[in-house]
This record gives structure tokens, sequence and C-alpha cells, in this order.
């Protein structure tokens, strides 16, 4: 085992202005102790919107991650057996700690991964929402009593966890996309086991360090950052993992999902979107460019939920497209930390190569670029917020996930022309549509082939609400609770002899 690290290697900038420094960690956390492992392994952590290294942080070895994996599935044992009350008082500490450091919190955020701290706040302040839901949801883990088949006896259905957890979490939402997998994990019982994204680790980071001040048990929730290709297959062929909870690419998902098949593991993947964004022609025309702005340009087009292509019935694009350029043209790109910016980089340059790809493609083959278009002035992973006019369904910015602040408007005349549009993609997240007429909000809701649907509005996340895709999106639902239930294991019991 390494030593424990008391005091984390800061070599860059913005992270001075922390009020409760403690909470940068520069190591693994594994029994409740901050290691720098067992190899002298560092990854260095940039900061996109300087291009600087903020820290460098301690990578796990498969020997590591194998002993992550025995503590939380020993410290289980214990966890598991008390009552949801008291699990749901440690969880809610945890939510109050979270809450009492938003502003270090955000900091840290906004530093490793870019998007402005206004953002960073509203993260880490959603994040501390999930924590609080499944700290509700823990009292409420029911099992069924089921009407019995015979005499003397009686059958019951109850709810259990599902085993040792291994989480692995996505860089864009550094801290939401941890709480939204480990605070039901922890509610429900489990042990677990958390791999961070190695572009933005120095969230999860933190919130170990607050849950083991919140109280959670040393080795409960552990933090095992380190090379994907080393910490990936140990969690996804140990036989003591039984589940898996994943957010990020639908490639990596499938190769989770492959790996996971030895051990047969429960999976709960959040993979890629390629969200419609339906404007109707009875549609309220600034509401519907209120909700793109939102639904497109929110961490800088970097959500799997970000509408991916804008589908507006061919008589109302002409205003639509006016407004929506109007808008686009008052978005702020900067340094995050900035007050006023509303659009922070995007991660790493090959984010900025795919969205020069995407607008090639489309431009070559006869789109035209009614604003932006180009690396921003300010150089680094800046790029224009950009709109994209006479868009057709076979370019690559229609087909594939750009991950970016592109936006690509498509005509159509029909209901049925706009629906074919937004199903025609192997993913199912999120979709959008702006409509005034009820009927139609039923119709092409129930028939739109995506796991979460937003009717007049971008903005369809909350943690009360079941949220996961259909098709290649993913399986299993994070949020609400039937999030609860991924982590448990329904067991039938049937006593007779009465
Ligand atoms: C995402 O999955 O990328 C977005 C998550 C959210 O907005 O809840």
């Amino acid at each position: 085992m390494g030593s424990i690290v008391d005091l984390p290697q800061i070599i860059g900038d913005r992270l001075d202005r922390l009020r409760e420094t403690l909470l940068l960690r520069d190591g693994i956390f594994i029994g409740g102790e901050w290691t720098s492992g067992s190899s002298n392994e560092r990854l260095d952590v940039l900061n996109p919107s300087t291009g600087q290294i903020i820290a460098s942080v301690a990578c796990a070895t498969d020997v590591d991650a194998h002993r992550a994996i025995v503590v939380a599935n020993d410290v289980m044992r214990e966890w598991s057996a008390r009552t949801a009350t008291e699990r749901a008082d440690v969880l809610m500490r945890w939510y109050q700690l979270l809450l009492d450091n938003v502003d270090d919190l955000a900091t840290i955020l906004t530093a490793e991964q870019g998007k402005p701290l206004s953002e960073a706040k509203g993260e880490i302040a959603y994040s501390a929402a999930f924590v609080r839901w499944y700290a509700e949801e823990a009292r409420r883990s029911y099992g069924d009593v089921i009407p019995t088949n015979r005499a003397g006896r009686r059958l019951f259905a109850l709810r259990q966890p599902v085993g040792v957890v291994a989480a692995i979490s996505p860089w864009n939402f550094p801290a939401l996309m941890i709480a939204r997998k480990v605070a039901p994990a922890l509610a429900a019982g489990c042990g677990v086991v958390l791999k961070p994204p190695s572009e933005a680790p120095l969230s999860a980071l933190a919130l170990a360090e607050l849950g083991h001040r919140a109280g959670l048990p040393p080795g409960i929730f552990n933090v095992v950052h380190g090379q994907p290709e080393i910490v990936g297959p140990v969690l996804t062929s140990s036989p003591l993992v039984r589940m898996l909870t994943f957010t990020g690419s639908t490639e990596i998902g499938k190769l989770l999902m492959a790996q996971s098949s030895t051990t047969v593991k429960r999976l709960a993947l959040e993979l890629g979107g390629n969200a419609p964004f339906i404007v109707f022609d009875d549609a309220d025309i600034e509401m519907a460019v209120r909700g793109a702005i939102e639904a497109k340009f929110r961490n800088a087009g970097q959500t799997c939920v970000c509408a991916n292509r804008l589908i507006v019935h061919s008589s109302v694009r002409e205003e639509f497209v006016s407004q929506f350029v109007s808008a686009v043209g008052k978005l702020k790109v900067g340094d995050g930390f900035d007050p006023d910016v509303t659009i922070g980089p995007l991660i790493d340059e090959a984010a900025v190569a795919k969205v020069e790809r995407h607008l090639h493609d489309a431009t070559s083959q006869g789109a035209t670029i009614a604003h932006g278009g180009h690396r921003h002035s300010l150089g680094g992973t800046y790029f224009e917020p950009t709109v994209l006019v006479g868009v057709k369904s076979s370019m690559d910015v229609t087909r594939e996930e750009t991950f970016g602040p592109v936006a690509p408007v498509l005509d159509f005349e029909t209901e049925e022309e706009a629906l074919a549009l937004a199903n025609s993609t192997e993913s199912g997240l999120a979709a959008y549509f702006y409509t005034r007429d009820v009927g139609r909000v039923f119709r092409v809701g129930e028939a739109l082939e995506f796991g979460v649907v937003g009717v007049n509005t971008g903005a369809i996340s909350y943690e009360g609400a079941p949220f996961g895709g259909v098709k290649e999106s993913g399986l299993g639902r994070e949020g609400s609770r039937h999030g609860l239930d991924e982590f448990t294991e329904l067991k039938y019991l049937c006593v007779d002899g009465i």
C-alpha cells in the first residue's frame, strides 16, 4: 500500500481560492484512507480554459482496484445490516456537507472541466438533491406481500442490495453523475468502487472526502482513479462486483457490456444520445428559441441530452432561425471563472476536431453557416457557438452526436416526416418538441422512440424523474424511485408450514 497523502500537490492555477483546501485531494481512496497506491504513477489534470496543469493525481493499479473491491464487499455486510433510517441519516449529512461546500466544489469543478461557475454551482446543488432524494427513498424500498397460492403458505418479495457496485463516471458532469449512481447504491446498502474520469477526477475525490466526513463507514465508498485500460477490466471481471453502472459513449458501453458478460453482472448504462428538437408550426417560437438555447448550449453542447438536431417546420423556419441566431449571438465564450461567460471551452483537442469534421462534412454537402463556424479567437479549445442551416439527414452532424456547440437546422413538412426524421437514429435518450396542440402532445410524445421527452421545455432533468435511454442509448434508469430499484435484487421468499 502507498503512503497516506496529506496534502495535494497543487501545481497550477485557480484552486488557491478554496476555503477548505483539504477538499482538494490527489490520492486514491480505499478503506477510508487516502493513499498514493501501489505504484508511483500519476496523471496530470488540466484546466481546459487555460491549458495549465492544476493537479497531478495518483493512479490505481489492478492490485489497488482489487483491494477496493474486497474492502467494499467486506464493509457492505455491516452497512446493509443497518436500518434504512441509519443509512438515510448518513446520506442526509453528506447532502448537507455538499451544500455547505458548494462554492469550493464548484470552483474545483470549473477548474477541471471548464464549464461556467454558475453552471458548476447548479451541478453541485443538483448533485446534492440526488443525495437527498436517495436518503429519503432509502426508507421506501418496499417489497411485496403476495397473495398466497396455498393454505399454510405465505409469499413475499424482498428488496436486497445487489452487491458491490462498480461505477464509471464521465467528465462532462464530474459531480452529478457520481451522485446519481453512488447515492442510490449506498441507499440500497451496496458497497461502491468508483472510477472517475481521468480528465476531471478532482470533484470525485472531494465528494469522497465529504462522504467520509458525513460518516460513511470506511470502505463503503472507494475511489480508484487510474488508467481505464488498467482499472476497467478489474471492475468488469471481478466476481465480487455484481453490478456495473456507467455513463459515457455507446462504444465504450458496448465494450463494458461484453467484458461484464463473463460474470453476468447487472448493468445500468447511460450512453450516447442524438436528441431531436422539433418545432411544429403551431409552436410558441420565442419559447422554442429559449428552450433550444438551453438544450443545445448548456455545458458547451457536451451533454448526452443536448439537442443534436433542430427539426423545424418549413413555415416557421425563417422566424425561428432569425430569433435563434440573434440569441446565439448573445452567448459569451470564455473562461468559466469569468462571471459573464455562458460557454466554456471544449474538454480537449479531440472534441474540437470532431466539431470541425462535422462542419466540414455538412458544408461540403451544401449546408451553410448562419452563425459562428470557427475556432474562437481565444484559442485553445474554445469554439464559436454555431448555427448551420440547409442541413440534410444524411450529414454526419445529424447522424452522430456532435458533443459540441453546433446547432444544425433541418426542415420538415408533416408530423409523420418530423417523427420519421427524429426516430431515424440508433440512439434513444432524449427528445424535445414544441407545440400548442394537445392531441399532438400525446401523439408525438408516445411515438418518439426515446427514454426522456420534453414538451415545450429544453430542461427535463429532475432527481425525482426516471432518466435513461432506449435502443443503443442504454439500459436502466437513474433518478426517481426506479433509480433505487436498479441497485436491488428482488428475492422471492416462500414460507410454508404455517
Ligand atoms: C447528460 O446525461 O449528459 C445530462 C444529464 C442531465 O442533464 O441530467
